[in-house]
């Protein structure tokens, strides 16, 4: 099978093309290099270009007859997307568009998309099920939701298929050593940390102290990167055997407080760094914990890194490389 991903030189999606390379799959990544690295990309064919370029797109679906697409290559800093709502409605969902339509063209049927927590907002109830209002609080989760309803339109009209996953905190780093999280600038809470546990940060901060949570700082839901790749594989093989257009809720169904990773870290890496108390990070919810029984009973999606510390040790390997 020909699997094309998009977006497959940054974090999650090079993490992605590893696992389809080692499953037998043919695969061609499309990514234009603003946030992915080249050397990130460790199979396949890489193609450097951007959803933006419809000429591009053209080339690669005459050329090429994929079997699915999958889709990594959105802008993430939820504060950013706030601050530059253009960039992220013309990258996370125009150029989205593109994707699809060219899909469509082409007679490609099969599509993951890379969906987010962020779309259900403030959440009403905890655990998170694929049931909970959507009601996003920023352009970066308004984009992503825009994305699933343009999905479902798609299958009605043009009988795309689509899985959308929707990610909780996407974390740690590939067990063998030889992939990890390089965003730039950083903003994820793990690498953060273990990068004041490694000397290359004075401190962490800790936005915020003061919640509704048994030690004042906010829970989360950290998923493993690879436990992820599996889901996207599972669900693209439900796609394949003829299953219909849906969406997933990924995490591990454990919250975590922003303390109890710094404890971790420090109790993983031996080292006592040092920690400052700051304020409150606009946006943040309380808590953001997945209900994922949908994927487990459907997918038969098990995580096998789903303890904490397993996370912390493979993003702390990759840390010290
Ligand atoms: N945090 C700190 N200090 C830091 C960085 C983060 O205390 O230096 C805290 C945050 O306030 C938050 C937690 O650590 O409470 C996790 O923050 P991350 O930035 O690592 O992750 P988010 O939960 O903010 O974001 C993740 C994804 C987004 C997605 C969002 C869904 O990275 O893409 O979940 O709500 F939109």
């Amino acid at each position: 099978m020909h699997v094309l991903v998009v977006g497959g030189a940054g974090y999650i999606g090079s993490h992605m093309v590893k696992l389809l390379c080692r499953r037998g799959c043919e695969v061609t990544v499309l990514d234009n290099l603003s946030a992915g690295r080249r050397d990130a990309v460790v199979g396949g064919r890489f193609v450097l270009g951007d959803l933006g370029e419809l000429d591009v797109l053209d080339d690669l679906f005459g050329a090429n007859r994929f079997d699915g697409v999958m889709h990594f290559a959105s802008h993430i800093q939820v504060g950013e997307s706030v601050q530059e709502p253009a960039k992220y409605y013309r990258n996370n969902v125009f150029k989205t568009q593109h994707l699809l339509d060219a899909m469509v063209s082409h007679r490609t049927r099969c599509f993951i998309f890379s969906s987010t927590a962020a779309i259900f907002g403030e959440p009403i109830r905890i655990p998170i099920d694929e049931d909970h209002p959507k009601n996003p609080i920023n352009p970066y989760g308004r984009g992503k939701w825009m994305v699933e309803q343009m999905l479902q339109d798609y299958d009605i009209a043009y009988g795309l298929k689509a899985v959308s996953l929707r990610y909780f905190n996407a974390a740690g780093a590939d067990p063998e050593g030889e992939l990890g999280e390089c965003h730039d600038p950083e903003t994820h809470l793990i690498p953060l940390v273990l990068q004041a546990a490694s000397g290359r940060r004075p401190h962490v901060t800790v936005f915020g102290t003061d919640y509704d949570t048994p030690d004042g700082t906010c829970i989360r839901d950290y998923i493993h990167v690879t436990d992820l790749c599996e889901a996207h594989w599972l669900a693209l093989q439900r796609l394949w055997d003829g299953g219909g257009s849906t969406a997933y809720n990924l995490g591990n169904g454990n919250g975590f407080s922003v303390q109890e990773v710094i404890d971790a870290a420090r109790a993983v890496t031996g080292r006592n760094f040092s920690v400052v108390h700051g304020e409150r990070r606009p946006g943040d919810p309380a808590r953001l914990v997945a209900d994922s029984r949908r994927a487990r009973t459907e997918l038969g999606w098990e995580p096998r890194y789903a303890d904490l510390t397993m996370i912390v040790e493979h993003a702390w390997r990759w840390e010290v490389r």
